[in-house]
């Protein structure tokens, strides 16, 4: 989409075809309690997320410029469009600009455009991405990678309202929010002089930093959730994560943010349409360091050695009959089904295949103990 051969108008049209698909609901406000009328809402309840959230939701009715941070993959695309789709420019193009993947020689005639003849290879007049983007928004992406001739060329454009197209000489104004977007961190690069002052602090108006995904690994499942939604709508048949799964992808570092998250999920959707997807699915970078419990160690073991006989099916000693090895087995595995559902009932008796009333019996004949039931369900409602 960012690429310098994109066709503008093109790039208007796929955003003006997204938006016609969504349901609208009308102010920023209840957006913030339903979430759900937004394509683009950055999911999460932790309190990192949920403050970047107000901040857009703050300043989008405004035309401030706005500056989005975040390692790479935090969302910062993704939480752009949500401030477009606030604002009153909603209905108007929003045009994303990746600066670090256009060379710097094309970076000027692909925002500003230019008039047939302009330089070698410009055969027809061509507009720019600012002129595309026309009473909307404008994502600068990557703008800590843009060099500084061009940084020259852009603050003028943040100070006048005006550009040029390469080969004329006719101002064109223009009515554009601009929104920036950097995982660099752009005060360093003052210092070291690869990004100019006068230019941060134009962009700089509205600092909104986004989270790594470590450091809300609780917004994990919605996120999951959210990424599987969207992808869906692109024709993957979505998975199901299981608590147990969820548990242990909450404890991965995500070096790769949201965009690590949805790359796994797409591939998990590839492998298993429609499926449940437990530990031992994983691909073993997302296990490997976590601590698992004993009964996850377990269920790895025996689905990876699928087909072996588990050594815990052994004959029954002298001293024990069949049925009560059979209760044995049935206890333990009831036991692990809870631990793995943290104690709800309802998800444990989906995973045992058996209805919800036959396990609470069952627990209840077997008593067995709160830790591993009753316990675990008040902590987890
Ligand atoms: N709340 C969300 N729900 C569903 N998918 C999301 C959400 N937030 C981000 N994504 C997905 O995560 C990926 C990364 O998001 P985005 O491109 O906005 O991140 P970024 O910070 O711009 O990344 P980069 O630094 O790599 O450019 C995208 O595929 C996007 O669709
Ligand atoms: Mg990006």
């Amino acid at each position: 989409m960012n690429s310098p051969q994109d066709n503008d108008s093109e790039i208007v049209t796929q955003e003006r075809r997204a938006r016609s698909n969504l349901p609208r609901i009308e102010s920023a406000k209840l957006s913030a309690v339903e979430g759900s009328g937004y394509r683009y809402y950055p999911t999460g309840t932790s309190t990192k997320i949920k403050q970047a959230r107000k901040l857009l939701e703050q300043v989008a009715s405004f035309d401030s410029n706005v500056l989005i941070t975040g390692e790479s993959g935090t969302g910062k695309e993704w939480a752009a469009r949500y401030l477009h789709d606030l604002a009153d420019r909603a209905d108007q193009p929003f045009v994303p600009v990746n600066c670090g993947a256009i060379p710097a020689d094309l970076l000027e005639s692909e925002l500003f455009g230019h008039e047939k003849g302009a330089f070698t290879g410009a055969y027809a007049t061509r507009i720019g991405r600012f002129e595309a983007a026309e009473g909307g928004t404008i994502f600068l992406d990557e703008i800590g990678d843009m060099s500084l001739p061009m940084q020259v060329k852009l603050l003028r454009v943040l100070q006048e309202r005006v550009f040029e197209r390469i080969g004329s000489n006719h101002s064109t104004p223009c009515n554009v929010r601009v929104v920036a977007a950097t995982h660099r961190d752009l005060e360093q690069a003052i210092t070291t002089k690869e990004f100019r002052e006068d230019l941060f602090y134009r962009l700089n108006v509205f600092p909104i930093e986004l989270p790594p995904l470590r450091e809300r690994a609780d917004d994990l499942p919605l996120l999951a959730e959210s990424i599987l939604n969207d992808r869906r709508n692109k024709g993957l048949d979505r998975i199901t994560l299981t608590l147990g799964a969820q548990r242990v992808l909450k404890q991965y570092k995500w070096p790769g943010n949201i965009r690590e998250l949805a790359n796994l999920l797409e591939r998990l959707c590839v492998l298993h349409p429609g499926g449940n997807v437990d530990i031992c699915d994983l691909p073993s970078r997302y296990t490997a360091g976590v601590p698992l419990r004993s009964s996850d160690t377990e269920v790895l073991l025996e689905k990876r050695q699928a087909g072996a006989i588990p050594e815990e099916f052994e004959l029954p000693g002298e001293s024990t009959s069949l049925k009560d090895y059979l209760e044995k087995v049935e206890v333990s595995l009831i036991r692990r089904a809870l631990e793995d559902a943290e104690g709800v009932v309802a998800d444990a008796a989906r995973r045992l295949q058996i209805g919800r009333t036959t396990l609470s019996e069952k627990i209840k004949r077997y008593k067995i103990p709160p830790s591993s039931a009753e316990a675990l369900s008040s902590r987890s409602h």
